[in-house]
C-alpha cells in the first residue's frame, strides 16, 4: 500500500513532489554555501582579510534571499495551480463525511441515481478526475492521500472541495490528517484506483442490497445480528430489522468486499470480524461502538461468516 508523499501517483501529488525536492535540495545547497564561507572566514584569523561589509550585509542578507525567495514564490504560485484544477467535465463525483472516528463515502449510481453509502474506502476510476466534497458530522479532521494529492480539512457546517486523480492502479492509504481526538490515528481511509471497468462493476454492486445468507452459519449470523441490536446503529440495505437512520455507525451493507476494519485498524477477514465485535474497545478503546465481549465465539463465529458473506 502507498502512503508516501515521495511516491506520487496522480498528477496533484506530482507537483507537491516537485516542489518539495527543489526546496529540500536548493535549502541543503545555501546551507553549505553558508558553513564553506563560515568554515573559510573561521581558518583566516591571523591575517584577515578586509571585506566589505556593506556589499556582504545587501549582497547576501538583502538581495539574495529576495531574489531567491521571489523566485520560489513565483514558481511554486505557478505550479500550485495544477492542484486546484477547475472540475472537468465526466468527473466523478464523491461526497466524504469525517466522523470520530471513521469515514463516511457517499456515490451516486449512475444507474438509479439514488445514493450508495459506504465506508472508510474510496475507489476511483485511473486516469479520471475526482471531486471530493469534504465534511464533518462532529470535529475538524482532514482527508489527506499523500501519493494522491494534498491535504483539504473536513469542517463541520461546510464542504470543502478536492479535485485530484490517480494515473496508475493501485491502494493508498489516507490517513486522517487532524488531530480529533482519542483515535485520529485509527482514522484511514483507503483509497483504491483501478481501471474504469473495473471501478463500474465495483460501484453497480455495491448499489445493490445486501446478500442473503447462504449457509447455514451465515443464516444464524443474520439472526445474531439482528438479535444483538447491530441494526440500531449500522444500516443493511435489504435487511428488513435494520432500523430507519442507523447510521450511527458505518454501513455494512457490503463490509465484507472492504479492505480494512475499523478504518484501517484490521485487515478485513471473518476471524477479524468476530474478533472486532467482541474486542472494540481493545483494538480502539474510545470508539463509539461498545466491546460485544458477552457473546459466545460461536454465535460471534456465525456473526463473522455473516458479515464476511456480505461482498
Ligand atoms: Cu479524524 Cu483525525
Amino acid at each position: 500500500m502507498n502512503a508516501s508523499v515521495l511516491w506520487p501517483a496522480g498528477p496533484a501529488a506530482q507537483s507537491i513532489a516537485v516542489i518539495g525536492w527543489v526546496l529540500v535540495i536548493g535549502g541543503a545547497l545555501i546551507f553549505a554555501g553558508v558553513m564553506a564561507l563560515l568554515a573559510q572566514a573561521l581558518r583566516r584569523r591571523e591575517t584577515p582579510r578586509r571585506v566589505r561589509p556593506a556589499l556582504w550585509l545587501i549582497g547576501g542578507g538583502v538581495v539574495f534571499p529576495v531574489v531567491v525567495l521571489s523566485g520560489l514564490l513565483g514558481w511554486s504560485v505557478a505550479l500550485s495551480a495544477r492542484l486546484a484544477p477547475t472540475v472537468p467535465p465526466g468527473a466523478l463525483v464523491v461526497s466524504v463525511t469525517g466522523h470520530m472516528w471513521w469515514w463516511q463515502v457517499r456515490y451516486r449510481d449512475p444507474a438509479s441515481g439514488a445514493d450508495v453509502v459506504l465506508a472508510n474506502e474510496l475507489r476511483l476510476p485511473v486516469g479520471r478526475s475526482v471531486v471530493v466534497g469534504l465534511n464533518s458530522a462532529d470535529v475538524i479532521h482532514s482527508f489527506w492521500v499523500p501519493a494522491l494529492a494534498g491535504k483539504v480539512d473536513a469542517v463541520p457546517g461546510r464542504v470543502n472541495r478536492l479535485v485530484f486523480s490517480a494515473s496508475e492502479p493501485g491502494v493508498f492509504r489516507a490517513p486522517c490528517a487532524e488531530y480529533c481526538g482519542r483515535q485520529h490515528a485509527r482514522m484511514a481511509l483507503q483509497v483504491v484506483a483501478q481501471p474504469q471497468a473495473e471501478f463500474d462493476r465495483w460501484l453497480a454492486g455495491q448499489a445493490q442490497a445486501a446478500a442473503e445468507p447462504a449457509t447455514p452459519l451465515q443464516h444464524q449470523g443474520r439472526q445474531a445480528f439482528v438479535a444483538h441490536r447491530c441494526v440500531a446503529c449500522h444500516t443493511v440495505r435489504g435487511l428488513a430489522e435494520t432500523s430507519v437512520g442507523a447510521t450511527l455507525g458505518p454501513d455494512l451493507t457490503h463490509v465484507g468486499s472492504r479492505l480494512t476494519l475499523g478504518a484501517g485498524t484490521l485487515v478485513n477477514d471473518p476471524g477479524a470480524l468476530a474478533a472486532w465485535i467482541a474486542g472494540v474497545q481493545h483494538y480502539k478503546p474510545g470508539a463509539r461502538m461498545p466491546s460485544f465481549d458477552a457473546i459466545d465465539a460461536p454465535t460471534l463465529q456465525a456473526i463473522g461468516a455473516y458479515l464476511a458473506h456480505l461482498q
